[in-house]
């Protein structure tokens, strides 16, 4: 019996592993440079707080959580996303005593029930931030700096930055009533997706694809003309600091996003390589009320998630190479030619572990040919072959594999020796 992984989940190993490690390291170093700290939550929460937090009325809510009973018939859910997880952890541990804004980040696995397809799954990894308690848009902007920078990193070019206001929840009242009386008289021609939306999560009509709706709603209302004086003007410092700062976006007034959760300030950072609903490599917004509605002061916030997986299969299908740290330093591939040489093999890894150097030995002993042929493949920068005579004379025999020169040094009195030819 052959059992398959879950539909919509995946194994990951070999080069996949590579731009994991990539992804992960570029974003935690942007985080340490911006001064985030890291926070890590439970992979599961009380279902109220994605309900209450995503809104009850979002497609996620509805329609995608993995939500289940505990043994004593309490309602969990695997999260769906990071963002209600951290406003629980920070209301529920008042971490907002300190210094505020608190810039915190988090990397984890998110569930969503979602039609699996490239770049779309049921299990995905987020990398996000959160900046608690900051009503200023010069927050704003540094989210999407950092949000621009991390992909700059990453090494991708084509990429779009869609910025918009969904106004506060005064102004936007006002004009989801004036959006609703525009659509109504079209309800027998919106698709039944739409229809179904009116009422109970309007906006996200800005998000269908069905042609009808799209030309109907090219004629609709914009937000931003629609924006309270305070909200306007708090959209127009963010897109003065992003000018300062030389960053490309787009003021794209169709861009609404799926949780109740968002006030003011919303972005995506999209591919323009792809055609295809999954090109929204990261988004975020501003929510000011959210803290308050989880039992905590009024602290507005802002923050944003990028999708680890799709920006992996981007760089893959763009050939976007990570860095591996392997390929930039010493790193040696030890063949043992035979079990009895194992205790002077031992000694060799022992002594270059704890000089920090990348080495690992062919557990199961081949042909010498094949590994040496194996270790260059790999990237390994040197081979080290015990044999019979380096055991007998008490020798090492060291190989560079880019310039094939070779070393021979005394194993009991030229150890050192062994560390400063591999730097
Ligand atoms: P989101 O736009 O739902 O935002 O997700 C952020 C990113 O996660 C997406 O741009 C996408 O790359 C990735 N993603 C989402 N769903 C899937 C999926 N089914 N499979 C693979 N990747 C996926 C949020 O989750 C907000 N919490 C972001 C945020 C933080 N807003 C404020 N703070």
């Amino acid at each position: 019996m052959i059992y398959n992984s879950p539909r919509g989940t995946s194994d990951y190993y070999g080069e996949d592993i590579k731009y994991i490690d990539f992804i992960i390291d570029t974003a935690r170093n942007l985080f340490k440079i911006y001064n985030y700290l890291e926070i890590i939550t439970p992979h599961f929460e009380h279902t109220e707080v994605f309900s209450r937090g995503i809104g009850e009325n979002s497609d996620i809510v509805q329609k995608e959580m993995f939500t289940f009973s505990d043994k004593k018939g309490r309602s969990l859910t695997l999260r769906p996303e990071g963002t209600a997880s951290v406003v629980r952890a920070v209301v529920e541990r008042k971490l907002y005593v300190e210094n505020l804004p608190l810039k915190l980040f988090y990397i984890g696995n998110m569930f969503r029930y979602e039609r699996p397809q490239k770049g779309r799954m049921r299990e995905f990894k987020q990398i996000g931030i959160e900046a608690i308690g900051c009503d200023n848009p010069a927050i704003d902007a540094e989210a999407i700096w950092l949000l621009n920078s991390l992909f700059k990193n990453l090494g991708f070019k084509n990429l779009v930055l869609y910025i918009n206001s969904i106004g506060c929840s005064e102004c936007r009242k006002d004009y989801i009533r004036l959006l609703e009386e525009f659509l109504k008289p079209y309800s027998k021609e919106l698709c039944p997706g739409c229809v179904n939306r009116i009422g109970k999560n309007t906006l996200r009509v800005f998000d269908c694809k069905v042609e009808t709706c799209r030309n109907i709603l090219s004629g609709a209302p914009k937000i931003s003309n629609y924006l309270c004086e305070k909200c306007s003007s708090h959209l127009k410092d963010v897109f003065d600091i992003l000018n300062i700062l030389d960053i490309q976006y787009v003021h794209n007034e169709n861009l609404v996003r799926g949780f109740d959760y968002y006030t003011r300030t919303i972005f995506e950072i999209v591919s323009e390589d792809i055609d295809s609903a999954q090109n929204a490599l990261g988004g975020g917004g501003r929510y000011d009320n959210l803290i308050e509605e989880f039992g905590g002061p009024k602290l507005s916030s802002t923050g944003f998630a990028i999708g680890l997986e799709r920006t992996m299969l981007l760089m893959q299908d763009l050939s976007i190479k990570p860095v591996v740290i392997k390929d930039n330093m010493p790193s040696v591939y030890l063949i043992n030619m035979s079990a009895d040489f194992n205790g002077y093999l031992f000694g060799i890894l022992k002594f270059l572990r704890q000089n920090k150097i990348i080495c690992d030995s062919n557990f199961n002993i081949k042909n010498v040919g094949k590994e040496i042929k194996w270790a260059k493949s790999a990237g390994y920068s040197h081979i080290i072959i015990i044999g019979e005579d380096e055991v007998k004379n008490n020798t090492v025999t060291i190989k560079d594999l880019f310039n094939f020169s070779q070393s021979q040094l005394s194993w009991l009195n030229e150890k050192s020796r062994l560390i400063n030819l591999l730097k």
